[in-house]
């Protein structure tokens, strides 16, 4: 790993590359930041773009932007390119995903006009309730893995791009019990020569890109890169993974609230979430192999939080109950409730309601951001492999295979600026702050 002085300058131009170019998160994303580039909106929620670090002593009042403190990669920097099954270009994908105003999407027309996806590599058997005709022709694996490999090299040769992150922003696909074929990396390969069933199209465009020594972020559910193969190749081609499952309404607030029941030692008998939601991810989710996988991200988040072996007179006997449905008129616009029952002192139970009226791209958008921006990075400092210090940004956070992931957000958000404090060679913040107070 590379520090301070050593990693490598961000110069050139960063390739953002996107299976799903035509989703609302990818529009989303693509309409906001060349808005922020026209200067007609700001970063919101993007913690590299408005975020500080405190750095040294309190009494220092040393706060940079973290953007003015690590060597990011400039908003000016960014082309973007990507695959999808539909072939409307980004303006017109945009107004399908119904989630920006028109007058947003006018003042950026001609850039997300300028942007037409590259036919997909699907599999309907992977996401049930979708289907589109910009489709590469039927090959097999390795025809496929070629396929994307060739876009990407026409796409950084057009562009004049120096380096290149790839961003899963397509469809959740069917729940996948890791088997035999994710094991090893030789099993992998020779997975992919014999076509074998069990991998899926994520898992070729994982594949071409980390195989090209090209970082690879997973904002799904979808297993893709949480495999020992996939960590095999990313170490081999030195080349960071991150995932998976972008964590935004309803988890963000539960990793926000149970941290704080925890901390107060209050009782947990039930956590009932209940969302609808009428996009196509909705629609995607509609199915039940689908479901099974978001199921899964938002269901291990409250059983690591509140760590229930620890804690059991707490935590060890509470009923966990997330719903999903599709629900068309609400759109993009995701409601998500949680009915909380509590219990406190001498057991006298107590409730708490939260109502989110959410915008699920709205959330997710800024998170692709700080992403791209932070696996790049990541790259330049030479960390190869899983990068458990963006577990911020994620439901269910890849780590090593001896760990358990970290959920609670206040933890994640600390391992997150220690590490740019680590990168950067200042000293790590405890919060101890005794020194303030005694010779020690
Ligand atoms: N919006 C959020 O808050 C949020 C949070 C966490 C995770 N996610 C995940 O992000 C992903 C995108 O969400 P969205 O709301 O933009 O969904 P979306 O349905 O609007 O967009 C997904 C796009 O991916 C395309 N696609 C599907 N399979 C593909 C493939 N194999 N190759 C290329 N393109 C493919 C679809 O045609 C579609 O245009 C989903 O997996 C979702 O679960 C979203």
């Amino acid at each position: 790993m590379k520090r301070k002085g050593e990693i490598a300058k961000a110069r050139g131009k960063l390739g953002v590359l996107m299976p799903g170019l035509g989703g609302a998160v990818s529009t989303t994303f693509l309409a906001g930041v060349e808005a922020i580039r026209q200067g007609s909106a700001l970063p919101i929620g993007s913690l590299t773009q408005l975020g500080t670090v405190r750095l040294g002593k309190r009494f220092e009042y040393r706060i940079p932007r973290i953007m003015d403190f690590v060597p990011l990669a400039q908003l000016d920097d960014l082309v973007f390119g990507g695959w999808d099954l539909f072939p409307d270009d980004c303006y017109r994908a945009a107004l399908q995903a119904d989630v920006l105003k028109s007058e947003h999407l006018e003042a950026v027309r001609s850039f997300l006009e300028g942007l037409k996806p590259w036919p997909a590599v699907f599999n309907p058997g992977f996401v049930k309730n979708l289907e589109g005709p910009h489709l590469k022709p039927q090959a097999n694996h390795l025809e496929l893995v070629e396929a994307i490999r060739a876009d990407i090299d026409t796409f950084k040769r057009e562009n004049g791009v120096s380096r290149c992150i790839m961003i899963w922003c397509g469809s959740t696909e069917v729940y996948l019990q890791p088997s035999e074929v994710h094991g090893s990396l030789s099993n992998f390969e020779l997975g992919l020569k014999n076509n074998d069933p069990s991998i899926s199209p994520s898992m070729l465009y994982s594949y071409a890109a980390l195989s090209s020594g090209i970082p690879y972020i997973n904002s799904a559910p979808n297993l893709t890169v949480d495999i020992p193969a996939m960590v095999e190749l990313a170490e081999k081609h030195q080349a960071p993974i991150a995932g998976k499952d972008l964590k935004t309404g309803q988890t963000l607030m539960k990793t926000i609230l149970a941290p704080g029941l925890k901390a107060r030692m209050l009782g947990l008998t039930g956590w009932y979430s209940t969302n609808i939601l009428g996009n196509r991810d909705g629609m995607v989710l509609d199915d039940q192999a689908s479901f099974k996988s978001k199921e899964e991200s938002k269901l291990s988040v409250l059983e690591t939080i509140l760590q229930p072996e620890v804690y059991s007179e707490l935590y060890g006997d509470f009923h966990h109950k997330v719903v999903i449905s599709y629900y068309p008129p609400r759109g993009d616009n995701k409601e998500g409730w949680d009915c909380i029952d509590i219990f406190g002192w001498l057991g006298y139970p107590m409730q708490i309601k939260v109502d989110f009226l959410c915008r699920d791209s709205i959330l997710a958008a800024p998170l692709v951001l700080d992403l791209v921006l932070f696996m790049d990075l990541a790259q330049r400092a030479e960390m190869t492999g899983i990068q458990e210090w963006l577990s911020f940004y994620f439901k269910n956070p890849q780590c090593a295979a001896e760990l358990y992931a970290e959920h609670d957000l206040f933890i994640q958000l600390m391992k997150l600026k220690n590490t740019l404090r680590y990168l950067m060679g200042e000293d790590q913040i405890t919060h101890l702050g005794l020194d303030y107070y005694y010779a020690l």
